[in-house]
Protein backbone atom coordinates (compact mmCIF):
# COMPACT_ATOMS: atom_id res chain seq x y z
CA UNK A 1 0.00 0.00 0.00
CA UNK A 2 2.84 2.50 -0.74
CA UNK A 3 0.47 3.64 -3.06
CA UNK A 4 -1.53 5.15 -0.33
CA UNK A 5 -0.19 8.61 -0.09
CA UNK A 6 1.43 9.02 -3.95
CA UNK A 7 -1.37 7.52 -5.63
CA UNK A 8 -3.93 10.45 -5.30
CA UNK A 9 -1.79 13.28 -5.48
CA UNK A 10 0.27 12.23 -8.22
CA UNK A 11 -3.56 12.06 -10.57
CA UNK A 12 -4.11 15.15 -8.83
CA UNK A 13 -1.17 16.51 -10.27
CA UNK A 14 -1.77 15.19 -13.52
CA UNK A 15 -5.71 16.24 -14.10
CA UNK A 16 -5.14 19.88 -11.84
CA UNK A 17 -2.49 20.47 -14.83
CA UNK A 18 -4.00 19.43 -17.73
CA UNK A 19 -7.42 19.71 -17.14
CA UNK A 20 -7.00 23.43 -16.01
CA UNK A 21 -4.86 24.82 -18.66
CA UNK A 22 -5.67 27.97 -20.38
CA UNK A 23 -3.81 29.64 -23.07
CA UNK A 24 -3.10 32.84 -24.90
CA UNK A 25 -1.36 33.94 -28.02
CA UNK A 26 -1.29 37.72 -28.27
CA UNK A 27 -0.56 39.11 -32.04
CA UNK A 28 0.14 42.63 -33.42
CA UNK A 29 -0.90 43.45 -36.28
CA UNK A 30 0.37 46.55 -38.38
CA UNK A 31 -1.05 47.86 -41.29
CA UNK A 32 0.69 49.64 -44.25
CA UNK A 33 -1.86 52.64 -43.50
CA UNK A 34 -0.89 52.71 -40.19
CA UNK A 35 -3.75 51.52 -38.33
CA UNK A 36 -3.04 49.00 -35.86
CA UNK A 37 -5.04 45.62 -34.02
CA UNK A 38 -3.91 43.29 -31.00
CA UNK A 39 -5.80 40.00 -31.41
CA UNK A 40 -5.64 37.73 -28.37
CA UNK A 41 -6.29 34.60 -28.77
CA UNK A 42 -7.71 32.18 -25.60
CA UNK A 43 -8.34 28.25 -25.37
CA UNK A 44 -7.62 25.89 -23.03
CA UNK A 45 -8.76 22.01 -22.18
CA UNK A 46 -10.51 20.22 -23.99
CA UNK A 47 -8.57 21.95 -26.90
CA UNK A 48 -11.23 21.60 -29.28
CA UNK A 49 -10.02 24.30 -31.70
CA UNK A 50 -13.05 24.34 -34.15
CA UNK A 51 -14.68 26.72 -31.26
CA UNK A 52 -11.60 29.36 -30.87
CA UNK A 53 -12.00 32.09 -33.78
CA UNK A 54 -10.74 35.30 -33.70
CA UNK A 55 -11.24 38.87 -35.80
CA UNK A 56 -8.20 39.69 -37.93
CA UNK A 57 -8.49 43.05 -39.57
CA UNK A 58 -8.13 43.07 -43.31
CA UNK A 59 -5.85 45.92 -43.88
CA UNK A 60 -6.72 47.08 -47.31
CA UNK A 61 -10.52 48.18 -46.43
CA UNK A 62 -11.85 48.80 -42.84
CA UNK A 63 -13.13 45.18 -42.71
CA UNK A 64 -12.34 42.10 -40.26
CA UNK A 65 -12.42 38.09 -41.30
CA UNK A 66 -13.44 36.16 -39.06
CA UNK A 67 -11.05 33.28 -38.60
CA UNK A 68 -11.04 29.38 -36.95
CA UNK A 69 -8.22 27.56 -35.66
CA UNK A 70 -8.50 23.58 -36.67
CA UNK A 71 -8.19 20.29 -35.04
CA UNK A 72 -9.60 18.73 -32.14
CA UNK A 73 -7.87 17.32 -29.61
CA UNK A 74 -10.60 17.00 -26.87
CA UNK A 75 -10.47 13.01 -26.98
CA UNK A 76 -7.26 12.12 -25.95
CA UNK A 77 -7.37 15.36 -23.09
CA UNK A 78 -10.54 14.35 -21.85
CA UNK A 79 -9.22 10.63 -21.69
CA UNK A 80 -6.74 11.47 -19.69
CA UNK A 81 -8.27 13.82 -17.09
CA UNK A 82 -10.95 10.83 -17.14
CA UNK A 83 -8.29 8.54 -15.86
CA UNK A 84 -6.68 10.70 -13.67
CA UNK A 85 -9.98 11.63 -11.92
CA UNK A 86 -10.66 7.83 -11.32
CA UNK A 87 -7.27 6.74 -10.35
CA UNK A 88 -7.69 9.80 -7.66
CA UNK A 89 -10.91 8.67 -6.95
CA UNK A 90 -10.20 4.62 -6.76
CA UNK A 91 -7.03 5.23 -4.70
CA UNK A 92 -8.87 7.58 -2.25
CA UNK A 93 -11.86 4.59 -2.20
CA UNK A 94 -8.98 1.75 -1.64
CA UNK A 95 -7.27 3.30 0.99
CA UNK A 96 -10.55 3.71 2.73
CA UNK A 97 -11.60 -0.23 2.33
CA UNK A 98 -7.72 -0.84 3.09
CA UNK A 99 -7.81 0.79 6.53
CA UNK A 100 -11.41 0.29 8.13
CA UNK A 101 -12.71 -2.68 6.08
CA UNK A 102 -9.69 -5.27 6.73
CA UNK A 103 -11.62 -7.86 7.66
CA UNK A 104 -13.79 -7.45 4.42
CA UNK A 105 -11.24 -6.33 2.49
CA UNK A 106 -9.03 -10.29 3.18
CA UNK A 107 -12.92 -12.26 3.37
CA UNK A 108 -11.91 -15.09 0.80
CA UNK A 109 -9.15 -13.09 -0.99
CA UNK A 110 -11.51 -11.18 -2.93
CA UNK A 111 -10.27 -7.64 -2.06
CA UNK A 112 -6.56 -8.17 -3.02
CA UNK A 113 -8.02 -9.76 -6.15
CA UNK A 114 -10.25 -6.94 -7.14
CA UNK A 115 -7.43 -4.74 -5.96
CA UNK A 116 -4.81 -6.71 -8.63
CA UNK A 117 -7.48 -6.38 -10.92
CA UNK A 118 -8.56 -3.14 -10.90
CA UNK A 119 -4.39 -1.49 -10.75
CA UNK A 120 -3.64 -3.74 -14.05
CA UNK A 121 -6.22 -1.94 -15.40
CA UNK A 122 -5.07 2.01 -14.23
CA UNK A 123 -1.54 1.36 -14.79
CA UNK A 124 -2.56 0.77 -18.90
CA UNK A 125 -4.76 2.79 -18.85
CA UNK A 126 -2.60 5.50 -17.58
CA UNK A 127 -0.03 4.44 -20.03
CA UNK A 128 -2.42 4.46 -23.33
CA UNK A 129 -3.99 8.14 -21.88
CA UNK A 130 -0.61 9.49 -20.99
CA UNK A 131 0.73 8.47 -24.67
CA UNK A 132 -2.25 10.05 -26.30
CA UNK A 133 -2.02 13.34 -24.65
CA UNK A 134 1.34 13.43 -25.22
CA UNK A 135 0.94 13.12 -28.70
CA UNK A 136 -1.98 15.86 -28.56
CA UNK A 137 0.15 17.85 -27.41
CA UNK A 138 2.41 17.99 -29.55
CA UNK A 139 -0.29 18.68 -31.91
CA UNK A 140 -1.70 21.24 -29.80
CA UNK A 141 1.68 23.34 -29.87
CA UNK A 142 1.65 22.62 -33.60
CA UNK A 143 -1.73 24.53 -34.03
CA UNK A 144 -1.43 26.92 -31.65
CA UNK A 145 2.40 27.55 -33.35
CA UNK A 146 2.41 31.54 -33.87
CA UNK A 147 3.86 31.31 -37.49
CA UNK A 148 1.30 29.11 -38.01
CA UNK A 149 -1.42 31.53 -36.96
CA UNK A 150 0.44 34.46 -38.64
CA UNK A 151 0.03 32.67 -41.86
CA UNK A 152 -3.59 32.05 -41.60
CA UNK A 153 -4.56 35.94 -41.26
CA UNK A 154 -4.47 37.58 -45.00
CA UNK A 155 -3.52 40.78 -43.33
CA UNK A 156 -0.27 38.72 -42.41
CA UNK A 157 0.34 37.22 -45.71
CA UNK A 158 0.86 40.30 -47.42
CA UNK A 159 4.43 41.71 -46.55
CA UNK A 160 3.45 45.56 -46.68
CA UNK A 161 1.92 44.60 -43.37
CA UNK A 162 4.21 44.11 -39.95
CA UNK A 163 2.72 40.92 -38.25
CA UNK A 164 4.17 40.16 -35.05
CA UNK A 165 3.42 37.67 -32.02
CA UNK A 166 3.54 39.93 -28.57
CA UNK A 167 3.04 36.82 -26.34
CA UNK A 168 3.11 33.13 -27.06
CA UNK A 169 0.96 30.31 -24.89
CA UNK A 170 3.92 29.34 -22.35
CA UNK A 171 3.66 24.92 -22.31
CA UNK A 172 5.26 24.47 -19.00
CA UNK A 173 2.39 22.98 -17.15
CA UNK A 174 1.22 20.67 -20.34
CA UNK A 175 5.04 19.52 -20.25
CA UNK A 176 4.03 18.91 -16.48
CA UNK A 177 0.84 17.04 -17.08
CA UNK A 178 2.70 14.94 -19.60
CA UNK A 179 5.93 14.11 -17.10
CA UNK A 180 3.10 13.77 -14.11
CA UNK A 181 1.34 11.38 -16.73
CA UNK A 182 4.17 8.86 -17.38
CA UNK A 183 4.53 9.83 -13.19
CA UNK A 184 1.78 7.87 -12.36
CA UNK A 185 2.24 4.87 -15.39
CA UNK A 186 5.58 3.54 -13.42
CA UNK A 187 3.39 3.90 -9.92
CA UNK A 188 0.35 1.83 -10.91
CA UNK A 189 2.87 -0.38 -13.12
CA UNK A 190 4.89 -0.60 -9.59
CA UNK A 191 1.78 -1.08 -7.50
CA UNK A 192 0.60 -4.24 -9.80
CA UNK A 193 3.53 -6.11 -8.55
CA UNK A 194 2.64 -5.37 -4.86
CA UNK A 195 -1.32 -5.75 -5.30
CA UNK A 196 0.05 -8.98 -6.93
CA UNK A 197 1.93 -9.65 -3.59
CA UNK A 198 -0.98 -9.32 -1.85
CA UNK A 199 -3.29 -11.60 -3.72
CA UNK A 200 -0.97 -14.55 -2.21
CA UNK A 201 -1.30 -16.29 -5.65
CA UNK A 202 2.50 -16.67 -6.07
CA UNK A 203 2.42 -18.44 -2.57
CA UNK A 204 -0.49 -20.26 -3.07
CA UNK A 205 0.78 -21.90 -6.44
CA UNK A 206 4.15 -23.00 -4.19
CA UNK A 207 2.39 -24.16 -1.85
CA UNK A 208 -0.01 -26.13 -4.19
CA UNK A 209 2.70 -27.57 -6.07
CA UNK A 210 3.90 -28.87 -2.46
CA UNK A 211 1.19 -30.51 -1.32
CA UNK A 212 0.93 -32.48 -4.17
CA UNK A 213 4.76 -33.84 -4.26
CA UNK A 214 3.97 -34.53 -0.66
CA UNK A 215 0.76 -36.62 -1.35
CA UNK A 216 2.36 -38.36 -4.58
CA UNK A 217 5.33 -39.78 -2.49
CA UNK A 218 2.80 -40.76 0.28
CA UNK A 219 0.97 -42.36 -2.31
CA UNK A 220 3.66 -43.94 -4.03
CA UNK A 221 5.36 -45.24 -1.03
CA UNK A 222 2.25 -47.19 -0.23
CA UNK A 223 1.95 -48.33 -3.59
CA UNK A 224 5.67 -49.39 -3.25
CA UNK A 225 4.73 -51.38 0.36
CA UNK A 226 2.19 -53.08 -1.89
CA UNK A 227 4.71 -54.32 -4.67
CA UNK A 228 2.08 -52.67 -6.98
CA UNK A 229 2.43 -51.90 -10.58
CA UNK A 230 4.52 -49.11 -11.85
CA UNK A 231 2.99 -45.88 -11.42
CA UNK A 232 3.32 -42.17 -12.93
CA UNK A 233 3.50 -40.69 -9.70
CA UNK A 234 5.76 -43.25 -8.63
CA UNK A 235 8.93 -41.05 -10.49
CA UNK A 236 8.43 -38.40 -8.15
CA UNK A 237 9.86 -40.84 -5.04
CA UNK A 238 12.03 -42.60 -7.30
CA UNK A 239 13.63 -39.15 -8.58
CA UNK A 240 13.76 -38.24 -4.86
CA UNK A 241 15.51 -41.31 -4.04
CA UNK A 242 18.27 -41.80 -6.43
CA UNK A 243 19.00 -37.93 -5.76
CA UNK A 244 19.12 -38.86 -1.79
CA UNK A 245 21.14 -42.34 -2.74
CA UNK A 246 23.60 -40.39 -5.12
CA UNK A 247 24.25 -37.73 -2.50
CA UNK A 248 25.15 -39.95 0.34
CA UNK A 249 27.25 -41.94 -1.65
CA UNK A 250 28.78 -39.00 -3.24
CA UNK A 251 29.36 -37.64 0.50
CA UNK A 252 31.17 -40.79 1.68
CA UNK A 253 28.12 -41.88 3.94
CA UNK A 254 28.36 -45.28 5.19
CA UNK A 255 25.01 -44.72 6.60
CA UNK A 256 21.88 -44.42 4.38
CA UNK A 257 19.01 -43.45 5.83
CA UNK A 258 16.99 -46.78 7.62
CA UNK A 259 13.25 -45.82 5.67
CA UNK A 260 15.35 -44.62 2.33
CA UNK A 261 17.49 -47.57 2.83
CA UNK A 262 14.30 -49.89 2.97
CA UNK A 263 12.61 -48.09 0.35
CA UNK A 264 15.35 -47.72 -2.28
CA UNK A 265 16.15 -51.60 -2.31
CA UNK A 266 12.74 -52.14 -3.27
CA UNK A 267 12.84 -49.78 -5.15
CA UNK A 268 15.98 -51.62 -7.37
CA UNK A 269 14.71 -55.05 -6.28
CA UNK A 270 11.44 -54.76 -8.25
CA UNK A 271 11.74 -55.92 -11.80
CA UNK A 272 12.63 -53.37 -14.26
CA UNK A 273 11.51 -50.22 -12.43
CA UNK A 274 14.87 -49.00 -11.03
CA UNK A 275 16.41 -48.99 -15.03
CA UNK A 276 13.16 -46.99 -16.22
CA UNK A 277 12.67 -44.17 -13.13
CA UNK A 278 16.95 -43.85 -13.89
CA UNK A 279 16.38 -43.27 -17.33
CA UNK A 280 13.46 -40.97 -16.68
CA UNK A 281 15.59 -38.69 -14.15
CA UNK A 282 17.95 -37.79 -16.91
C1 LIG B 1 -0.90 46.58 -28.83
O1 LIG B 1 0.06 46.14 -27.90
C2 LIG B 1 1.24 46.92 -27.88
C3 LIG B 1 2.23 46.26 -26.96
O2 LIG B 1 1.64 45.71 -25.85
C4 LIG B 1 0.87 48.36 -27.45
O3 LIG B 1 2.02 49.15 -27.46
C5 LIG B 1 -0.16 48.92 -28.42
O4 LIG B 1 -0.59 50.19 -27.98
C6 LIG B 1 -1.38 47.98 -28.53
N1 LIG B 1 -2.25 48.46 -29.58
C7 LIG B 1 -3.57 48.48 -29.50
C8 LIG B 1 -4.31 48.96 -30.67
O5 LIG B 1 -4.15 48.10 -28.50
Amino acid sequence: MCMVIFAPVLATFAFATCGGYSGHLRVKVDCADKSQANITISFGYPFRFEQVHFKVPLCEVKRHETLFLEGDFSTPAQFFVTVAVFAFLYSLLATVIYIFYQKEYREKNRGPLLDFLVTVIFASMWLLSSCAWAKALSGVKETMDSAQILFLMAACRDPVNDCEALEKPVWTRLHTSVIFGFLNVSLWAGNVWFAYKETGLHKTSQRANRTLSEKQSSFSQRQYSQQSSFDQSGATLGQQLYRQVSFDHSGGGISLPHASLGQASSLFNTSSRGPLILINDM
